[in-house]
């Protein structure tokens, strides 16, 4: 499997509201980040689908080095 591309070397302060279906970007090639936009058809990579429980601003992984999870599990203080 090919390497994801690196969006940013930071988390995305994102607000999501509860309950609802989000497709993390896990190839780092969408423009929308760090959700999905479709970038990456033809890709050995798919989006990761998840939900929160409760509305507020989560840290999304940026730097596409968190083990496929959305959430920033700081991954990218190792680059
Ligand atoms: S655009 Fe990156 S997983 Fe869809």
């Amino acid at each position: 499997m090919s390497e994801a591309v690196i969006a940013q070397e930071f988390p995305y302060m994102t607000d999501l509201e509860a309950g609802k279906d989000y497709y993390w970007c896990s190839c780092g090639k969408s423009s929308k980040q760090p959700l999905c936009d479709g970038s990456h058809k033809g890709s050995d990579f798919t989006p990761v689908k998840f939900q929160v429980d409760k509305a507020k601003s989560y840290a999304l992984c940026g730097c596409k080095r968190n083990d496929g999870q959305p959430f920033c599990n700081g991954a990218h203080n190792r680059l």
